[in-house]
């Protein structure tokens, strides 16, 4: 039995697979198309949220960073920009997210400093306080089994270190939080399938958006999964939030 709502959600209900190989296949499918749908159909704030979460690790300056559910690579890039640390590794597990990453690192040059790997959030393959920092973007309400890649995240952290979580929520004031839904739930999809043909994925994202278990719930099972100093900042009305917690 999954221990959270969201845990059940998947992109398609009649597979007979495992969540966390449909979610693979799912970013496998879209990544040609992720980083462009990501911009427009945020307008581009996507952005302006992955910055400020890289910003709450600024005073802490970290030296060696992991970022889980790297996909595309975007906050691995700007961690490295904003932050220069000594090195950042990338995870996730979809091999075609990870392919384009790799190009953007090429590109800039950066292969000694930015690495992707192929990785689990829940089977991390890191020994336990290798890392400054922990960030995941958008990422933890794709995981199966949320509370075991918190578990994770927290064991690689050195004692002092700190989780960055980014996340999508549902805004608090009414009128707003239906006109989000709408956007999100129906136009969102129509506008995808005019690009990708892949509705479904979007439908997904907005279904487990719904379900996740954000605010001061998700704060109780940092707590829970062993994290300390906890505290959230809601962005954009409540779009998005950023949670924060030290091991
Ligand atoms: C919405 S994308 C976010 C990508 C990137 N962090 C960003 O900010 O654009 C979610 C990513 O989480 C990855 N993912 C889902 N479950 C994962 C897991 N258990 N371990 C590692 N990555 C995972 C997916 O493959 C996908 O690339």
């Amino acid at each position: 039995m999954p221990k959270f709502a969201h845990d059940a959600i998947v992109p398609d209900e009649n597979s007979l697979q495992q969540k966390k190989h449909q979610v693979a296949g799912m970013f496998d499918q879209i990544a040609g198309r992720y980083d462009f749908l990501n911009g427009f159909l945020s307008i581009g704030i996507d952005k302006a949220w992955r910055k400020k979460a890289v910003d709450q690790l600024r005073a802490s300056a970290p030296r060696e960073i992991l970022d889980v559910a790297t996909g595309t690579g975007d906050m691995a890039l700007l961690l490295w920009k904003r932050l220069r640390p000594q090195h950042v590794t990338g995870i996730d597990i979809s091999e075609k997210m990870l392919a384009i990453g790799r190009e953007k690192i090429r590109d800039k040059g950066l292969e000694t400093s930015i690495e992707l790997l192929s990785g689990d959030s829940e089977r991390i393959k890191f020994s336990e306080n290798s890392f400054d920092a922990v960030t995941v973007a958008f990422g933890v309400r794709n995981f199966e089994h949320l509370e075991q890649g918190l578990r994770e995240m927290h064991r690689v952290l050195r004692p002092g270190g700190k989780l960055v979580v980014l996340e999508f929520s549902q805004p608090s004031l009414k009128i707003f939080r239906g006109l989000y839904r709408f956007y999100m739930g129906v136009v969102a999809p129509l506008i995808v399938q005019l690009f990708s043909k892949n509705k479904k994925a979007y439908q997904y994202l907005d279904k487990s958006a719904r379900a996740f278990p954000e605010g001061a719930g998700f704060l109780n099972i940092m707590h829970e999964a062993g994290f300390t100093q906890t505290y959230l900042k809601t962005l954009s009305l409540g779009i998005c939030t950023i949670y924060c917690g030290s091991k």
